[in-house]
């Protein structure tokens, strides 16, 4: 009953054209040494041809992962600016990074508004910067502990995106993380049904605050201390379409969450 459930969701998926996509938040880890051992695992796969795969790498590695990746893995960067060129000591362009071939970048994540203090308006400019030069954006939202005590988790996630959409009318090459900072590599995972209730009322407000055709088409990741045992049951939920992943993406554990679907 509940394994024709979950085809039946993912029919309805495959229907709407959502491909699932799956992404790796390297953050500030990984030597020469470990992301060789990372890349080996990601060559031995096998990896789900079914879902995308993409790893947010630390910068000053972007050239030697898109160099020695294999073809069925897109690399990201972890943050870019808003800016072609100039005098912005300590950033990146995305003209830089579509000139060493980098197609994807990571913004708005959590630890980027938290601990660097990104603002929403920031993020939004970032975010239609990076794809009117050429880049797919990973925006990243989500809601504090406290937030959600509050009962606000709606509130901020709306904002959040309502923010990127007074900036961005093209969303085809946007995918959302979804990812509860309270979940963010606390070991303290959303539980599928609290995870699938965000997700299902972003893609309504998406519905009625962008358009019907992108709550359709939009793919929403979920983040969160997603594991090789708990991405199974999260990757079931309809609205669902991925996950970016911390800590496990670093393991091959990563394997085995890439293949959740299958
Ligand atoms: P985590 O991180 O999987 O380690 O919780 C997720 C993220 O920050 O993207």
């Amino acid at each position: 009953m509940e394994s024709s459930k979950s085809l039946n969701e993912c029919k309805c998926r495959l229907a709407m054209g959502r491909k699932f996509v799956v992404g790796g938040n390297w953050k500030m880890n990984g030597t020469k040494q470990q992301i060789n051992e990372i890349l080996s695992f990601l060559k031995a796969g096998p990896l789900n041809p079914d879902t995308e795969v993409i790893v947010g790498v630390p910068a000053v590695y972007l050239d030697y992962v898109k160099t020695n990746s294999p073809a069925n893995v897109e690399v990201a960067a972890q943050n870019c600016y808003k800016a072609d060129k100039g005098a912005f000591t300590g950033e990146l362009s995305p003209i830089m990074l579509k000139d060493i071939g980098v197609n994807w970048v990571i913004l708005g994540h959590s630890e980027r508004r938290q601990i660097f203090g990104e603002s929403d308006e920031l993020i939004a400019e970032k975010v239609a910067f990076a794809l009117s030069n050429g880049l797919k954006v990973i925006a990243c939202i989500g809601e504090t502990l406290q937030e959600r005590e509050a009962g606000k988790t709606e509130e901020v996630v709306f904002r959040q995106t309502q923010a990127i959409a007074n900036k961005v009318k093209d969303w085809s090459n946007v995918v959302i993380a979804y990812e509860p900072v309270w979940a963010i590599g606390t070991g303290k995972t959303a539980t599928p049904q609290q995870a699938q209730e965000v997700h299902k009322a972003l893609r309504e407000w998406i519905g009625k605050n962008i358009s019907q055709d992108v709550a359709n088409s939009i793919r929403i990741q979920y983040g969160g201390s997603v594991t090789g045992t708990n991405c199974k049951e999260l990757g079931s939920q309809a609205d669902i379409d991925g996950f970016l992943v911390g800590g496990a993406s670093l393991k091959p554990e990563f394997v085995t969450i890439v293949n959740a679907r299958q």
